[in-house]
């Protein structure tokens, strides 16, 4: 069958996190990915928190699936002259370099657009133009600076980072929309673009609600739904909300049978509206549906504490399992707090190929998260990461260099 972006190739000048999740997201989606590393060292999460000696880690093989590795140094006169017969078959240039590292290689906008004016150059950036336009970016500094980490944690604590990568592969995501959005237009214009995805920008994206919650709170002093109401204070900026729903819809973290000893025996629970009726009836309070302090959703606002503590009286009773059957049953939102360990081993997650088991050579099995995109006339087949340079010799050749040209600038260090 074939795939939404066959005939698509990628110059893939990404790095760590946030560019490699947006090229294996392209690669899934049928183009042909080229990974152009260093020479001798490759991307370095090649090497970070390894499990096995001497192997790929799995930070790098689960962010490079689909991709073929040339090495390149593209500091050499010579290397630079392959970079660009690639930029000249390309469609597009992806990378994450720090600010001004593609400048400072000599490939400026305008010397790839004379290259090639139909390619698309994308890149991360820590942050767009601004004060920090020259700042090196990690995934947390993201989450702080997009307004993520003083949005997340209880407000008795000091802000905190998700376990969610929102920084790195949240932009990724972002800017893989952002190219496939550009190859789109190059089709009416016949011209490539450049896109940009700052992380600043993305994790704020992300936070929206809170941007909303800012102006409500500048306007009112107040937000009824967070815990800080009604008996905490509200200072001048929306502050942290604990595990409470980012939504209209009240909801909270509650305890299950065996929290004691399993950290992850908890369930999320949203006292939906609708199906108030229905929440009273289970947890045995079946006054509530009709007492005027509880019967509408303002009514409950300044008793939510008291609510979900009621609640978790009757969660604790049960296991989060038996929780969830018990309220599916009644249409109640709610969800189990997963373990990563539950999650690897989920059943129907193995079946859709969100979650995939891919053999390396080097490393043997391993688990990874396949394509979360699901399209319906190309379907995704996860391929393991390639190793450094494994494909040198098949691109150089596909550019129409011969065997001597290519043993010739092996030699000279320049791939
Ligand atoms: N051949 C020769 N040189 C190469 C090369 C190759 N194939 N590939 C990269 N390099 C060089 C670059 O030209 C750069 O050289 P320069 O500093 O002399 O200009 C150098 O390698 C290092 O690149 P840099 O991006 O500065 O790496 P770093 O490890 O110092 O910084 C980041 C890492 C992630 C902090 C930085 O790349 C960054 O801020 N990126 C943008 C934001 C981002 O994506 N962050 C998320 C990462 S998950």
């Amino acid at each position: 069958m074939s795939k939404a972006l066959d005939g698509v190739r990628i110059l893939d000048f990404t790095h760590v996190q946030s560019g490699p999740t947006c090229t294996q997201l392209l690669a899934w989606f049928g183009a042909d990915v080229i990974k152009v590393e260093r020479a001798g060292a490759g991307d370095i999460t090649r090497e970070q928190l390894r499990d096995i000696p001497e192997v790929d880690s799995l930070y790098f093989t689960m962010l490079n699936h689909n991709k073929r590795s040339v090495t390149i140094d593209t500091k050499n006169p010579e290397g630079k002259l392959v970079l660009e017969a690639l930029i000249q078959k390309c469609d597009v240039l992806v990378e994450n370099f720090a600010p001004g590292a593609l400048d400072r290689m000599g490939f400026t906008w305008e010397r790839i657009q004379e290259l090639n004016p139909r390619m698309v150059v994308a890149s991360v950036k820590g942050f767009g133009p601004g004060p920090y336009e020259d700042c090196k970016v990690y995934e947390n500094v993201a989450q702080c600076a997009g307004g993520a980490a003083s949005t997340t944690g209880f407000d008795d604590g000091p802000p905190v980072v998700s376990g969610a990568q929102i920084g790195d592969s949240g932009t990724g995501l972002h800017l893989a929309l952002g190219i496939v959005t550009a190859l789109y237009q190059r089709t009416q214009t016949g011209r490539g673009q450049k896109v940009l995805a700052a992380m600043q920008d993305g994790v704020l994206n992300l936070c929206r609600v809170k941007l909303r919650d800012q102006q409500r709170l500048d306007r009112t002093g107040t937000m009824k739904e967070y815990p800080q109401y009604p008996n905490g204070t509200f200072g001048e900026a929306v502050p942290r909300a604990g595990n409470a729903s980012g939504g209209g819809q009240p909801g909270w973290i509650l305890k299950c049978k065996g929290w004691e000893t399993d950290p992850n025996a908890y369930i999320y629970f949203i006292t939906q509206a609708p199906v108030w009726a229905k929440i009273c009836n289970v947890i045995g309070k079946e006054e509530w549906a009709t007492d005027p302090n509880y019967a509408t959703p303002a009514a409950r606002l300044p008793h939510l504490k008291d609510i979900f503590a009621e609640i978790e009286r009757w969660t604790m009773t049960k296991t989060k399992f038996e929780a969830m059957q018990i309220l599916n049953k009644y249409d109640i939102p709610c969800g189990p707090i997963l373990s990563m360990k539950e999650i690897a081993e989920e059943p129907s997650l193995r079946k859709t190929g969100t979650i995939v088991e891919v053999d390396h050579p080097t490393r043997g099995k391993y688990l990874t998260v396949g394509n979360p995109i699901k399209l319906s006339d190309s379907p995704t087949e996860v391929k393991r990461s390639p190793l450094l340079g494994e494909h040198t010799d098949e691109v150089m050749t596909e550019l129409g260099y011969s065997p001597e040209q290519i043993s010739a600038l092996r030699t000279a260090g320049a791939i």
